[in-house]
């Protein structure tokens, strides 16, 4: 009887053993080894005919394929991805269940049926009449939009080589499986196999292939790590059950920036672009709360003004608790230890809660002088003036250094109305805008002595 090759595999973070083993050697994670059989011929075919047989080229005479981008005719979308969908590549969507990864594509992909030409929509989680509800609620009927309700690649494979679709849609990952490997879909080897050789007809043919993957309870795309580096673009959909607004991130993009941002909210008809993302996450603001303070994060190339809230209250704890939804807590830390030692502040025996209005998330150093303001304003309980932006970093000596795209931050707030705006006292010349005020402050005491 011919031997069966087996080995264990961590369903984590793929780590391979000969034998079970309780605890992964590499993550540390509890009870994830699986057996997967393995197959004799597989790695032949991972090395061998599918890789072109081609001989080197010097990269002058390689035609470019600039400017071919495939528009999708969503803005948001087309500007996460880079300005549009480029040939060949593989572009992974993860998010978490329900987050409307399914609504996103099947919207993009109708728009692209009707403008560029065929889509293959492959699903394997829902069958083709569930897929047909969706497309009515969200208006999406094309004749060019082909549906697949299919689970096995070997059957897949076919489909795209004689329809030959401008993009085919995967959804998702984990429930596509190869009948070349014994273990269940949605398990490492699988994912792998079937992203591999997904990958491989896409770079043959030049269609692009959008792969939808579930994420696990950390939030990073289910499966091996090895399909993040397969993929040319990493997005994520992200978003807050409490709102309707979803924000799609680009994590690694081949060709493009990974900064950009989409802004878009849920709707019964679907997915709508926000063109203005600053007005949606101030519109629920309110004058005269203390601790409320507006601030401006740039991503990508766009600056968005949000809401900043801290409540600062005493804590019977001898450990009062700080907690920071949307900003880094750490950084909180050092803030509040900032205002103790430069302003004499005394929050030892408060707690502290910081809050980004909206479910946004903010990683950027420009925000500092806002937590501090929003702290200060809580903790003295005096509202700060709603038509003020505040940007700035704060150093340890209590110090407001210069922040990045002052420029366009400024900008930004002047459009939406604010008549005030507190910034960084640098050496450049900022873009002075008649219609808003400028503060130049060079610490956080001069800002706490012009917002209070
Ligand atoms: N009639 C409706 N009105 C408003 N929103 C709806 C309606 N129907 C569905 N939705 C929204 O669409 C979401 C589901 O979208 P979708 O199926 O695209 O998510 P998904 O990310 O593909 O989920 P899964 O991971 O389960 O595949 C729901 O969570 C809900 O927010
Ligand atoms: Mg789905």
């Amino acid at each position: 009887m011919p031997k069966v090759k087996s080995h264990f595999s961590c369903q984590s973070c793929g780590y391979q053993s000969a034998k079970w083993m309780g605890r992964c050697p590499d993550c540390g994670e509890w009870n994830t080894f699986v057996e997967e059989k393995e197959n004799e011929e597989r790695g032949i075919r991972w090395l061998g005919d599918k890789r072109s047989k081609g001989k080197p080229l010097p990269i002058s005479s390689i035609e470019s394929s600039q400017g071919k981008r495939i528009i999708s005719g969503i803005i948001e979308f087309d500007r996460v991805l880079g300005g549009g969908i480029v040939p060949g590549s593989l572009i992974l969507v993860g998010g978490d269940p329900g987050i409307g990864k399914s609504t996103l594509l099947l919207q993009s992909s109708a728009k692209i049926s009707e403008d560029t030409g065929t889509v293959l929509y492959i699903s394997g989680e829902e069958s083709e009449d569930q897929i047909r509800l969706r497309a009515d609620r969200l208006k999406t009927l094309s004749d060019k939009l082909l549906i697949l309700s299919e689970t096995c690649l070997e059957d897949i494979i076919p489909q795209i080589e004689t329809i030959n679709p401008s993009i085919v849609v995967i959804d998702s990952i984990q429930t596509i499986y190869t009948a070349q490997l014994q273990s269940a879909p949605g398990s490492i080897s699988q994912v792998r196999e079937v992203s591999c050789q997904l990958m491989n007809i896409s770079k043959k043919t030049g269609i692009p292939t959008f792969l939808i993957g579930h994420v696990t309870k950390d939030g990073a795309i289910a499966g091996p790590r090895v399909l993040e580096h397969m993929a040319d673009t990493v997005l994520y959909f992200e978003g807050d059950s409490g709102h309707s607004f979803r924000i799609l991130r680009a994590t690694k993009n081949r060709f493009g920036s990974t900064n950009e941002i989409g802004v878009f909210e849920m709707k019964s008809t679907g997915l709508e672009e926000v063109t203005n993302p600053s007005e949606l996450f101030l519109s629920e603001m309110s004058a005269g709360i203390s601790g409320s303070v507006v601030i401006s994060s740039v991503e990508g190339t766009r600056p968005i003004l949000v809401e900043l809230q801290a409540l600062v209250s005493y804590s019977n704890l001898s450990m009062p608790r700080r907690m920071a939804t949307g900003v880094d807590p750490n950084r909180v830390s050092l803030l509040i230890a900032i205002l103790e030692k430069r302003i004499g502040l005394h929050l030892q025996g408060e707690d502290i809660f910081i809050n980004v209005a909206g479910g946004v998330k903010i990683d950027e150093p420009a925000v500092d002088l806002g937590i501090v303001s929003a702290i200060t304003s809580s903790f003295k309980d005096k509202p700060i003036d709603v038509k003020t932006v505040v940007i700035g970093e704060v150093g340890l000596g209590g110090e407001v250094r210069g922040v990045t795209n002052l420029d366009a931050r400024v900008a930004e707030a002047s459009k939406l109305g604010f008549t005030r705006c507190i910034i960084p006292k640098i050496k450049k010349n900022v873009l002075r805008d008649a219609e808003i005020k400028i503060v130049e402050v060079a610490s956080v005491a001069e800002t706490l002595e012009v917002l209070f």
